[in-house]
């Protein structure tokens, strides 16, 4: 039989981070590595659902969303933002970011295409890109501060990209970015004529008095800017998968267009339990829960990596954090997170698996902090072999 694979799906392979889960399932390690919750989310999030597939909230919703959930999102960005957000025109509800995020792709990028990403970058943004059959252009974030040089990212807009996808607060490097970072982005982006996509699904989770500033809300910006989140990170639900995109009523054609054919409509009683969990989170306080059982979760990792010997980058937000592993004589991170997992019982993933371009990447592990204080603990006790 002929190659079953078509050309826009043949180079995808098989992921490091199904490696890592792999080896992590045979050697019971402890598993640091995939980025979501081992604990439950909120009682009135889960009631929520419960009580909307018993009130027989179970056939297919409005394509782009149950209005419910549209308005708790737009209420969300006037509260937080201060925007009038048009909840029929101007936000789609999809089956998780993921799918915002692909859908986006397939909708903007013709074959042929650049899209300007900065690199390390989220792992499902390259497929997307490719499967629209655009290429991308990698701009790189420099350790330790992550930090971007500016003709770089003009040379890359000079290139003149269809696209930019940003994310912030970034996975896997935890790096928020700076206003005046996302000022000189904005001013390129109106200079060339470039649309941008930014996922934000982390904007909750930030630390030490980091501020997250939305690109959309930049002067000019709104109007080209389509923002990605999920409800998944925000209420520890990454199961349900329920996404949104927000932005001007053309952008969220575009997504519109691609989403009636991809899943058409997606989870109704989840998307009601969305927005009893948007709703309530707004008025009790729970995204301050949210934040001080992070920051304890991140502390703990954080000296735990530290007293062996793994000194973690400096991070300003989401839920990961990234160790340099070269003090323990290691130059490739594969080798290491293979060795973590196997011979230590920790697993954690080479952020190398980020890039796009694999040259003189940096020597680091990416560890997830959204674990229980016991499974970080348990892994803790287990990283002391490293000192042996
Ligand atoms: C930066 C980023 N974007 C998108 C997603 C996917 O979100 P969802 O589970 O809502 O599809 C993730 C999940 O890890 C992520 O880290």
């Amino acid at each position: 039989m002929h190659d079953l694979l078509a050309d826009r799906v043949a180079g995808f392979g098989t992921s490091i981070f199904s490696e890592i889960t792999n080896l992590a399932i045979e050697y019971k390690a402890v598993n640091l590595g995939q980025g979501f919750p081992d604990f439950a989310g909120p009682d009135f999030v889960k009631q929520a659902a419960a009580e909307a597939i018993h009130a027989d909230l179970n056939q297919y919703a409005p394509s782009p969303g149950l209005p419910r959930l549209r308005k708790a999102i737009a209420a969300q960005w006037e509260r937080l933002y201060e925007r009038a957000v048009d909840w029929q025109t101007e936000i789609t509800v999809t089956s998780g970011a993921t799918e915002a995020l692909a859908n986006a792709a397939l909708a903007l990028c013709n074959p042929g295409d650049k899209v300007i990403m900065f690199e390390p970058a989220y792992d499902s943004y390259l497929p997307d890109v490719t499967l629209a059959g655009a290429t991308p252009l990698p701009v790189r974030l420099h350790p330790p501060d992550w930090h971007f040089d500016p003709v770089v990212l003009r040379a890359a807009f000079e290139q003149r990209p269809r696209a930019i996808w940003l994310n912030t607060p970034h996975n896997p490097t935890g790096k928020v970015f700076r206003r005046d970072e996302l000022m000189l982005l904005a001013e390129l982006c109106q200079q060339y004529d470039v649309v941008a996509l930014s996922d934000e699904v982390y904007d909750q989770l930030l630390f030490n008095d980091a501020v997250h500033v939305p690109l959309a809300s930049l002067p000019g910006m709104w109007e080209r800017t389509l923002t990605i989140n999920s409800i998944g990170k925000t209420f520890s639900v990454t199961g349900w998968k329920i996404g949104y995109a927000v932005g001007p009523k053309e952008l969220n054609h575009a997504v519109r267009q691609s989403h009636q054919w991809v899943t058409f409509a997606t989870a109704t009683p989840l998307q009601d339990a969305a927005a009893t969990a948007l709703e309530q989170a707004a008025v009790n306080s729970y995204y301050d829960t949210f934040r001080q059982e992070y920051d304890e979760r991140r502390v703990l990792l954080e000296r735990m990596l530290t007293e062996v010997g793994l000194s973690t980058l400096a991070m300003q937000g989401s839920y990961f954090l990234n160790a340099d592993i070269s003090a323990l004589g290691f130059t490739d991170d594969r080798a290491f997170c293979r060795f973590l997992t196997t011979e230590i019982g920790v697993a954690a993933i080479p952020t190398s698996a980020f890039y796009i371009d694999q040259n003189d990447v940096p020597p680091l592990a990416r560890f997830c902090f959204a674990k229980r204080l016991e499974t970080l603990a348990a892994g803790g006790e287990r990283l002391q072999r490293l000192k042996s």
